[in-house]
This record gives C-alpha cells, sequence and structure tokens, in this order.
C-alpha cells in the first residue's frame, strides 16, 4: 500500500545543512538553520552543561522511566525564568517536552481538546508552526507580522482580533521572533495583553529564545505582561538554543491557570498526548539543565555564557547595521532586531546566486543567522550581498 503515499518535499531549513556539509568550497557560510556560532563558528557544549553532565555521569545511579512528564525537578526550575521569580505558582503547571517542537505540538493539541479550532498566528513565522497546526488538524489565521517600514505590525494583530473569539488561540513569539527579529515593544505588549483578555481568546506563547535578545528577564517581558492579564494560557519554551542543548531535545510546555481543576486536566491531556506520541521526553539533557539550575555556581556560569553569546550577535548586529545599504539592502534595521534571526529582501533568484556562486546558504525567505557571521567572513558576506542585490 506504500505506493499510495504522497510525495514530500525534504524540509528546506533541514536540508540546507546537507547542501551546505556536502560544498567543498573552504570559505562557505552557513547561514541557514539556527544555532549559535562562536566568533570561531564552532557551536560547542556550554561549560555548565559540561559540568552536570560530568556530575550527571558520577551520581545518576538509574535510567528507570521517570513518566510522560519527564524530569519535574527540570519542569519546575525554569519556573522563576520564564515567569518571574514571585509568580502564583499555584496558578502554572509544566511537563517536559521533546525541544521547542514537541511543547508546540502538545501546546497545540491540548488546546485542540480544549475546544480551539483556530490558530490566528503573524507571518512569516517559524515554518515549522504551520505544520504543527496542520498535522493537529487546526485552521491556520493568518495577519502580518512586520510592516513595510520594518516594526512589529500590531495593527494587523488587533485586526485580526477584532474577528476572533472563544475557539480561537493567538500564538505569539515571546522574544527573537524567528525569522524576522523583530519583536512588539514592550509597549506594545502592554496594549496587546488586555487585548487578548478583552477577546478571550487562548494565548499560545512560544519562548524558544529566552536569553538571546536583551536578557534573560527582558525577553520574558511579554510573556508575563500577558499572563499578568489573561485568565489563562499555554506556553511552550525550549532550552535548545540558550543551553546549547539543541539534539538533546529539551523543552517544556506549562499550562497557566487560575482554575486549579483545569490545571490537573490540562496536564493529565498533556500526558496522555506524550503517551500516545513519545511516551516520555529523553532525560539527558533536562536533567543537566536541573543540575545547572539548582546549582548558584554553575547558574552563574550558565548565564555569563548566554550574556557572552547575546554580546557577540549584538556585535554582528552593529556591523551590519553600520553597512547601512548594501545594493538594495536595507542594513539598518539589523541593528534594533533581536536574536539569532533577521531577514533580508532577497528574491529566489538571489538567494541562489548567494549559494551558487558565493556559497552563503542561507533559508529560502532570506533569513539569515546572525551568529554564522564572524570577524573572519563577515566582509566577504557583505561583499557577495553588494555583488547579487543590485
Ligand atoms: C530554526 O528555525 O532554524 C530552528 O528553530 C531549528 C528548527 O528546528 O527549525
Amino acid at each position: 500500500m506504500l505506493e499510495a503515499l504522497a510525495p514530500q518535499p525534504a524540509d528546506a531549513l533541514l536540508g540546507l545543512i546537507k547542501l551546505y556539509n556536502a560544498d567543498p568550497r573552504a570559505d562557505k557560510i552557513d547561514l541557514g538553520v539556527g544555532v549559535y556560532r562562536t566568533a570561531t563558528g564552532a557551536t560547542p557544549v556550554f561549560k555548565a552543561i559540561k559540568a552536570a553532565e560530568a556530575r550527571l555521569l558520577e551520581t545518576q545511579d538509574s535510567k528507570s522511566y521517570l513518566g510522560p512528564e519527564g524530569d519535574m525537578g527540570f519542569v519546575h526550575a525554569l519556573i522563576p525564568y520564564i515567569f518571574g521569580a514571585g509568580f502564583d505558582r499555584s496558578r502554572v503547571e509544566g511537563m517536559q517536552a521533546p525541544g521547542g517542537t514537541g511543547a508546540v505540538r502538545l501546546a497545540i493539541e491540548v488546546a485542540r481538546r480544549a475546544g480551539v479550532r483556530r490558530i490566528i498566528m503573524g507571518t512569516p513565522s517559524w515554518p515549522n508552526h504551520a505544520q504543527i497546526v496542520a498535522a493537529a488538524g487546526l485552521e491556520l489565521v493568518t495577519f502580518r507580522h512586520v510592516t513595510p517600514e520594518g516594526t512589529a505590525d500590531l495593527e494587523a494583530l488587533k485586526a485580526v482580533l477584532a474577528d476572533a473569539g472563544p475557539g480561537d488561540a493567538v500564538l505569539l513569539h515571546g522574544c527573537c521572533h524567528n525569522p524576522s527579529g523583530v519583536d512588539y515593544t514592550h509597549a506594545q505588549w502592554d496594549e496587546i495583553a488586555p487585548l487578548l483578555a478583552s477577546r478571550a481568546v487562548l494565548p499560545l506563547l512560544d519562548l524558544a529564545y529566552q536569553g538571546l535578545g536583551a536578557g534573560m528577564e527582558e525577553d520574558a517581558y511579554g510573556l508575563r505582561a500577558v499572563l499578568a492579564k489573561v485568565p489563562e494560557a499555554l506556553v511552550a519554551y525550549s532550552c535548545d538554543k540558550n543551553f546549547g542543548l539543541y539534539r538533546d531535545r529539551v523543552g517544556a510546555f506549562y499550562a497557566v491557570t487560575g482554575d486549579a481543576d483545569a490545571l490537573t486536566r490540562a496536564m493529565a491531556n498533556g500526558a496522555t498526548i506524550a503517551r500516545a506520541s513519545w511516551s516520555m521526553p529523553p532525560d539527558h539533557g533536562a536533567a543537566a539543565v536541573r543540575l545547572v539550575l539548582d546549582d548558584a555556581e554553575l547558574t552563574k556560569v550558565w548565564l555569563a555564557e548566554l550574556d557572552d553569546m547575546r554580546g557577540r550577535m549584538r556585535q554582528v548586529r552593529d556591523r551590519l547595521a553600520a553597512a547601512q545599504q548594501v545594493g538594495t539592502i536595507p542594513m539598518a534595521p539589523l541593528g534594533i532586531q533581536n536574536g539569532l534571526f533577521s531577514m533580508l529582501p532577497l528574491n529566489g533568484e538571489q538567494i541562489l546566486a548567494l549559494r551558487e556562486k558565493h556559497g552563503i546558504y542561507m533559508a529560502g525567505t532570506g533569513r539569515i543567522n546572525i551568529a554564522g557571521l564572524t570577524s573572519g567572513n563577515i566582509e566577504q558576506f557583505i561583499e557577495s550581498l553588494r555583488a547579487v542585490a543590485v
């Protein structure tokens, strides 16, 4: 029966990894998939994680099952970082998930079971968002995320919310918008939060890059502003980037509600979905994060590493922004955008020319991974862009 299967295109973003690896050019530049790189182009294991892993190796005396919710010590250790030190703990519960993707999937499936039929989402977005919504069988309603001036389009969100209500969930990126790097300002979040509450929609907050924008606290501003106003929300969290644990798949799903019974049901439904999907999340990365967060010294080391990452990305952004205009591409906006990604207004032909003639790999949307640029290749990148963006 397998011949009846429809062919599927390979995932375009993940496909870039293979294309890049197969390119023999020594001066090729990888601006594709979202992984952090140091000034020498490496993606090392965090020192804090290495230390935690060593401790884990020494002390872990069993690999017996934990259950569909995974490592609850990990899940709870993250709560003050995400929700704030003073957050009412009786309003929130969570469970571990395989990466941010697993967390988004859990959030959307739980929303569906709660009666959500439409997911409202700004575009462009991380391509997997739409794919997960489709896999869950929900309708996707989109609105424009970025204005032509390069700011977050609050008016477009307001317009779509005017027609929204119970049965709708609104998926928002907590920080470091993927792919545009264009975040809502604090003032915009302050307007969004009461609006979501007044429309009685279910906010679904995806926080995959906390600490890579302006700082751990600063990057949680929007999420916390929303949770201060709405009665309930779902949160998808990823440690893949801010702990550098990409392939270990470390994420968490949280539900927030003042209704204790509803909270229990949200977790029970999450656990049922997890059991039928992956049974239990992978333990190792989450256990390492727990050990980091339970140890004040390791926490300090981790936060310092995160500061370094953020500082380096800011330097790259400043250098790109200083170029002002490269061919047809305005560069100044990159200086005020956040996180790993920005989008360059390039067409498909130009993106292909950058890859084939100049060995520069980026997503088909013109998204670049800022961390792929180093002092050793940034001038080459700018000159290649100048040659193509005419
Ligand atoms: C990205 O957008 O590059 C990352 O989130 C990796 C992924 O899973 O797509």
